[in-house]
């Protein structure tokens, strides 16, 4: 089985509040048409939930949250989930609506639910979950970021291989010569700084990748612009970006 983030700097506009990628989203639909195997796709908030989680001071520590920030971020990314999922089906690829809430309870997963996420995907549907603001119990809420449930998911999915859709190429070792770190070992990468952002961008990515290759799985980091190095990476033709093998 294969896990896809489909980040929100590749889905949406992240400069543009509220502004989808749409022909984006269409062409890496497309192109995962052409995968034989399982996959669940999670996707990001980008310049939908993070613009308002900025905008209400949400973060992902539970907290009592403005009540009205928590209801305009899940809009907002019910939003977005709806243009990723007509974009699937659009492409004739059964996408199967899977919001959070579904398998998260307290800040934790349900481990049950998340073990039925496999067989759904198993079935010829694709799961597709989201980051989002969730309800955490005694009146505090936080949120979720999608980065976060791929490890979560990864942990109990045990996928062959994790991906991180990004709108570059993968990770780089100094940022003014773009300079491309084929494989992560024990570089110290460069990020740039992304305003619009509660979740810790780059950095948080790296991290939850780093955490997936220590359990033993592959994570690779992809640009979505190229939808075909998906494709190649899951068929393993090439892997034009970043790879941290699981260790
Ligand atoms: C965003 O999830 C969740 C919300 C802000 C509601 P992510 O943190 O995974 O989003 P991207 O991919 O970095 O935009």
């Amino acid at each position: 089985m294969i896990l896809i983030k489909l980040g929100g700097s590749i889905i949406t506009n992240k400069e543009k509040s509220l502004s989808a990628r749409k022909s984006t989203i269409d062409k890496i639909a497309k192109s995962l048409r052409k995968l034989d195997e399982p996959f669940v796709i999670v996707h990001g908030g980008g310049s939908f939930g993070h613009y308002w989680s900025v905008r209400y001071d949400m973060h992902t520590r539970p907290a009592r949250y403005s009540q009205h920030g928590i209801a305009v971020v899940k809009n907002s990314m019910v939003s977005l989930n709806k243009i990723v999922l007509d974009s699937f089906l659009k492409n004739r690829l059964n996408p199967y609506c899977l919001p959070p809430t579904d398998f998260m309870e307290n800040g934790r997963p349900i481990i049950k639910k998340v073990k039925e996420i496999e067989k759904i995907a198993k079935s010829n549907l694709v799961p597709i979950t989201f980051g989002d603001a969730l309800w955490y119990g005694k009146k505090k809420s936080y949120i979720l970021s999608g980065d976060k449930i791929m490890t979560i998911l990864a942990k109990t999915l045990r996928p062959r291989l994790s991906i991180f859709v990004l709108n570059v190429d993968g990770v780089f070792s100094k940022l003014t010569t773009k300079n491309l770190i084929y494989e992560m070992k024990n570089q110290r990468p460069q990020f740039s700084k992304i305003s619009m952002d509660v979740t810790g961008g780059m950095k948080r990515k790296l991290e939850e990748a780093t955490k997936i290759s220590r359990l033993g799985l592959d994570v690779f980091f992809v640009n979505g612009n190229k939808p075909q190095r998906i494709v190649d990476a899951i068929k393993r033709k090439k892997f034009e970006g970043t790879l941290f093998r699981g260790i």
